[in-house]
């Protein structure tokens, strides 16, 4: 017992472990998340429905979107985003690796008429001879990554992209890692069943890597048969620091936001998005 809550209360290195498909891919989990992304009136696996309507607009108006636009949505979910930029008129490819939301994003787009290349795949791995003028990453994706796969990322989207072409992504600030506390949580199917349909009990660790700006939420799940561990990082930035990032990578940021609605940024704001231009 003594050496199993010592195992569950350790501290890895920051983004030692990378879980996410165990977040969004999993049969039980991603069917929750799905109902999270469908929840109109909840910030939770994306945002809100009014939020979403207000950036589809700010984005098809800011990046001029007419039929010629071509969009790759990185971790596009059930294709919330990447429909109203069809409706919009741009030709737009959406890439997740959760079967549950792409086939959902297919079905809806098929309903509806909307024609919508959904690429059912690892973002990380995603390739094509393709050239877009928008990428876009959007919900603070881009924190969930170590910093290689941040570079991996970047360099993908310079590749991508035609000359001029832009990024729009968000993240969460600093302002919003000085919010954050480090807890041990230990609750009787934590997260009312989120993590598994079978009975089981649920550890939360969170732990603050001060110098890093990496937190790190550490789940324990312990069913009758099985243990499982999910990590769940997000790397905060300031400004500067998503600056530095962009540049190495060829980019140059054109604006600072606060939201990919286009709001005004301010410092104190717990997230802010970005417009880059591949230089
Ligand atoms: C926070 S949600 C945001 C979804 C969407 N951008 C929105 O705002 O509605 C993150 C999305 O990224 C996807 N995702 C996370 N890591 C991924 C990876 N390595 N490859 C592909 N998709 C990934 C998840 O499946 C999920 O749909």
């Amino acid at each position: 017992m003594y050496s199993q809550l010592k195992e569950i209360n350790h501290k890895p290195e920051p983004f030692e472990f990378y879980t996410a498909d165990s977040l969004w891919t999993d049969p039980h989990t991603s069917e929750q998340m799905l109902s999270y992304h469908l929840n109109e009136n909840v910030d939770m696996a994306s945002r809100r429905k009014v939020f979403i309507e207000k950036s589809i607009e700010w984005i098809a108006s800011h990046f001029a979107i007419d039929e010629q636009t071509k969009i790759c949505d990185f971790g596009c979910g059930p294709g919330l985003y990447a429909s109203g930029l069809a409706r919009k008129g741009a030709q737009v490819t959406g890439v997740d690796f959760s079967a549950r939301s792409i086939a959902y994003a297919q079905k809806y787009a098929q309903q509806e008429g909307l024609k919508i290349n959904y690429i059912l795949q690892n973002y990380l791995e995603y390739d094509t001879e393709e050239r877009y003028d928008l990428i876009t990453m959007i919900f603070c994706d881009f924190c969930a990554l170590s910093p290689s796969q941040r570079k991996v990322l970047l360099e993908k989207f310079h590749r991508l992209l035609k000359d001029g072409g832009a990024v729009l992504l968000d993240v969460f600030s600093l302002e919003a890692f000085n919010n954050r506390s480090e807890v041990s949580l230990y609750e009787h199917r934590q997260l009312n069943g989120f993590w598994s349909a079978n009975d089981y009990y649920g550890f939360m660790n969170t732990f603050k890597y001060d110098q890093e700006k990496v937190i790190l939420d550490k789940y324990t799940i312990i069913e009758e048969e099985k243990t499982k561990v999910v990590y769940n990082w997000l790397q905060y930035f300031s400004e500067g620091m998503l600056k530095n990032e962009l540049q190495n990578s060829g980019f140059v940021i054109q604006e600072t936001y606060a939201d990919v609605a286009g709001s005004e940024y301010s410092e104190n704001n717990e997230e802010f998005a970005i417009v880059a231009v591949k230089k």
